[in-house]
């Protein structure tokens, strides 16, 4: 009897071990399965925060005509502004974004475009 609650014991350990191992690594893994979503908050977030908010700052400044600094923002830039026109335009044309810069990577573009196609995913 005591080894039988000794083994059953084990068993109940055991399938608790492996299946929040299991868990764990699911969790971990859609990470990684997770890198051909692009979120706002995983990609494109970061490429606004380093391309564009220096004029489209909380209080927009050099004559950007609004902010892009939530998703919300730039949610609706990419609904009702163009955002994926201006920044697909060729270097140095006209109403190009970043004004004035140097037009983003193309991969970048890409990513940016990717999130549009996957649905404006927060
Ligand atoms: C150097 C300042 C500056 C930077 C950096 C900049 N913008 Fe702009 N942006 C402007 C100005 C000024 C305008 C208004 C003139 C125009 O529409 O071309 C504008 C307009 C826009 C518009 C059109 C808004 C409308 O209502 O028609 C979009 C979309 C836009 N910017 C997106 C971006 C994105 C995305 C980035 C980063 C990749 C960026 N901008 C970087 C200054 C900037």
């Amino acid at each position: 009897m005591k080894k039988n609650t000794f083994l059953i014991s084990l068993f109940v350990l055991g399938t608790v071990l492996v299946s929040s191992c299991t868990n764990d690594s699911s969790d971990d893994l859609s990470g990684i399965d997770g890198l051909d979503e692009v979120t706002y908050t995983n990609t494109v977030k970061s490429i606004i925060d380093n391309h564009c908010i220096s004029c489209h700052a909380a209080t927009p400044i050099n004559g950007a005509p609004m902010s892009l600094t939530t998703y919300e923002n730039v949610k609706q830039a990419v609904l009702e502004r163009g955002l994926l026109n201006r920044i697909s335009r060729p270097q140095g044309a006209e109403g190009m974004m970043p004004n004035g810069g140097t037009r983003l990577p193309q991969a970048v573009i890409d990513q940016v475009s990717a999130w549009a196609n996957q649905g404006l995913i927060e």
